[in-house]
């Protein structure tokens, strides 16, 4: 449809018809007329109402219920405005891939891209248009249950992978019906709850604000995300959907977004409870004056909002606005022409855990695990024949992570079948050993888990989180192995050495303690589909484990917050951080730096940082300089590097991180191969906020170095010129 016959479509609509361009409903409410609610509350309307002027729908279950979506709402609306099908599709539809939490470990944009690629194939088929994804919040408390949807605790990975994502689903023409469109979301600084409690205030300064929080969801939109999602939270005072500052002066004026604002699910009416609005009227009103186009779900758009425009509260004029931008994104995914887009049975009958998916998935898998810990137990041999696969996660099937959809885990390869599969004579000694509920007390099964352990060559302890205990609404205070798992670690180590630990979970977890006493560690995460097959090739050296942290695994909960890029403050503690130093910044009780920091992580075989050089002095305003880094394999296998550039300001008007993450990438190294890795610094990237949160850069000395997270070598350093 050309822009013209949208607007004379506009034209001919009545104003409750506009209105039901603006409100989005679950599937289940005209299908079966029921209310799935994630937030309290909610009116049940009428199915066939709804079915008729509803303008989107979210939540639904494959290509054939999208086809019968669509063609009861065409049949039922005069106008034949197609529906818009929306979905959470995070990590994966069928074919499940590890978390975004472990995909930012993988530092591999590429990796994201080609896993996105997978997701948009399969939601295509089931009939998605849109997906809620990628989720951006640069989360640095792992007490959130939601930094499992997050890539990293550093903005320019949430904004490089999500911009990635972003390209790989939209692709470069969305009425491919095998291209979906992106919501990107939630704008803004959800990750920043109070205390690590989901859906708390937030309190940032303006500066913190532009620097750690709004550049993610920048880089999506200017990848072409054409939705984005208002947050839950108070942002400074005022909730994300409700927050004029946000939506119509950053996003509309300041970055001149001109897609969809679609609110997440029940925010508008939340804006009651929040206590800004005095009714739910009030609460559209309030949403419409900044900005909010649909309204997920509950009724406050649907029921006010025609009343409001009569009234003369809300101008039919931006009604129109935000109904032209939601059919104009109908128009992009071609829905006048094939309201179907891609939904097709037979489709995802082909592509659905089909073997090129199920090889992503597992590289993806294995890329994205962490080596935290490996006094020379990893790799096991091949020769070792008999194996006890011990622990609460032993035999698990949940091994796929909030996001994964509905049945996820009827696919998921399993531990015994992954090793199985690598080592079809294994002897496996498979022991639960215990619980890893909250208020499980069990140890009856731990003396059988020793026994075992004390039969076998080689113990693999499989602990973690229960998958449902990360994830939206689900903070926890502690962040310890949850049960007796502990008890059960400490009786298998005591009498098989020869034991790694691997684990499963949503968060950074604290593993003090498992970290002194179990010789290797393994963080699997939720890797997905493929969980069985990758552990047991990185288990067994057929994958060499390459992921690196992109949030710092804290030593106590008590550290918190503690972001890899802090400042010095002005009485930093001198080294080694194992005890307190006088009057500095430290704890009495415990060393500063995290248990393990951000951009750690362990290879099975040695990289060594030869040199790192800069091809000039001096830049000027706008100019760039190359940074060359050195690396080499020195071990036998061959393995992936990731290459990660720092920098440092060490004179500026407002105090600056001591690390600044500015460039990452991996490397492929045979045994005894060098590369030369190299970066170019823009000016851009040594701009900052200052006090009064406007964007500068000033001139000066600048350092750059390598290495990871508390562990900075080869630094060089250059001058910012006037
Ligand atoms: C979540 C969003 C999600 C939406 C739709 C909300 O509860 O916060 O991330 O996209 O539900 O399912």
């Amino acid at each position: 449809m050309t822009e013209q016959a949208l607007k004379e479509l506009l034209d001919s609509m009545t104003l409750e018809e506009k209105v039901g361009q603006l409100v989005q409903c679950n599937a289940g409410q005209f299908i079966a007329n029921q209310l799935e609610i994630t937030g309290p509350g909610g009116e049940l309307l009428p199915a066939e109402e709804l079915c008729r002027v509803m303008g989107s729908v979210l939540t639904f279950e494959d290509a054939k219920q999208a086809k019968a979506l669509q063609d009861m709402h065409l049949a039922a609306d005069p106008k034949k405005i197609p529906l818009l099908l929306m979905l959470d599709v995070i990590h994966g539809l069928r074919t499940t891939y590890p978390i975004p939490l472990a995909m930012g470990c993988s530092f591999d944009d590429d990796l994201v891209a080609e896993c996105a690629d997978m997701a948009r194939k399969e939601s295509a088929a089931c009939g998605v248009h849109v997906t809620f994804n990628p989720m951006v919040d640069t989360a640095r408390d792992a007490r959130w249950g939601r930094i499992l949807e997050t890539n990293s605790e550093e903005p320019l990975i949430n904004g490089r992978m999500g911009a990635a994502l972003v390209k790989a689903t939209q692709g470069r023409d969305l009425s491919d019906p095998e291209n979906i469109a992106c919501c990107v979301k939630h704008f803004a600084a959800y990750g920043a709850g109070e205390a690590g409690r989901d859906y708390n205030a937030v309190d940032v300064s303006e500066r913190m604000l532009r620097e750690t929080y709004l550049p993610a969801y920048k880089a999506c939109l200017d990848a072409g995300a054409r939705l984005i999602m208002p947050s839950f939270n108070a942002l400074n005072g005022i909730p994300s959907v409700a927050n004029k500052t946000l939506m119509n002066r950053i996003l509309r004026e300041e970055w001149g977004f001109d897609g969809v604002v679609i609110s997440d699910y029940d925010a508008v009416g939340e804006l009651v409870t929040h206590g800004v609005a005095a009714d739910a009227k009030d609460a559209a009103r309030l949403a419409m004056e900044a900005g909010c186009d649909i309204d997920m779900v509950k009724n406050a758009y649907y029921l006010h909002l025609a009343e409001l425009v009569r009234e003369g509260k809300i101008s039919e004029e931006t009604v129109d606005a935000a109904v032209m931008r939601v059919l104009r994104l109908k128009n992009e995914l071609g829905l006048f022409e094939n309201p179907y887009h891609g939904a097709d049975e037979k489709a995802e009958e082909e592509l659905y855990l089909c073997p090129a998916h199920r090889e992503i998935a597992r590289r993806a898998a294995e890329e994205s695990a962490v080596l935290l810990k490996n006094e020379c137990i990893l790799p096991f041999r091949k020769s070792i024949k008999k194996i006890a696969l011990i622990g609460p996660f032993a035999e698990e099937t949940r091994l796929n992570g909030f996001w994964s959809r509905p049945g996820a885990e009827k696919y998921t390869v399993t531990i015994p079948e992954g090793i199985r599969a690598l080592l079809p004579d294994a002897e496996l000694l498979i022991q639960k050993g215990c619980g890893a509920e909250f208020g499980d007390t069990d140890t009856e099964g731990i003396p059988a888990a020793v026994r075992a352990a004390e039969e076998a060559e080689a113990v693999i302890l499989v602990l973690g989180e229960p998958e449902n205990y990360s994830g939206e609404g689900r903070s926890r205070a502690e962040l310890n192995l949850p049960g007796p798992q502990m008890e059960l670690a400490r009786a298998v180590l005591q009498v098989n050495r020869n034991t790694a630990a691997v684990l499963f979970n949503g968060r950074p977890l604290v593993l003090t303690e498992l970290a002194e006493s179990a010789p290797a560690i393994l963080e699997m995460w939720y890797p997905g589909t493929e969980a069985g097959n990758a552990l047991a090739r990185l288990l067994w050296g057929d994958a060499n484990p390459c992921g690196r942290l992109s949030a710092g695994m804290p030593r106590s909960v008590g550290q918190y917050p503690m972001p890899y890029n802090r400042t010095n403050t002005g009485r930093p503690k001198p080294p080694p951080d194992d005890r307190p130093a006088p009057f500095s910044s430290c704890y009495l009780d415990m060393p500063n730096l995290p248990l393990y920091s951000f951009g750690y992580g362990l290879s099975y075989t040695d990289f060594q940082y030869e040199r790192l050089t800069t091809d000039r002095k001096t830049i000027h305003k706008n100019e760039e300089l190359k940074v060359t880094v050195t690396v080499r394999n020195t071990g036998k296998r061959a393995g992936k590097e990731t290459v990660q550039l720092y920098l440092q300001d060490p004179v500026a008007s407002v105090v600056r991180p001591i690390q600044q993450l500015i460039d990452y990438r991996k490397v492929f190294l045979e045994p005894g191969e060098s590369k030369n890795v190299c970066f170019t610094i823009r000016e851009q990237q040594l701009r900052f906020f200052d006090f009064t949160a406007h964007e500068v850069s000033e001139a000066g000395e600048f350092r750059v170095s390598t290495g990871y997270a508390d562990h900075l070598i080869l630094t060089e350093s250059f001058i910012l010129a006037d």
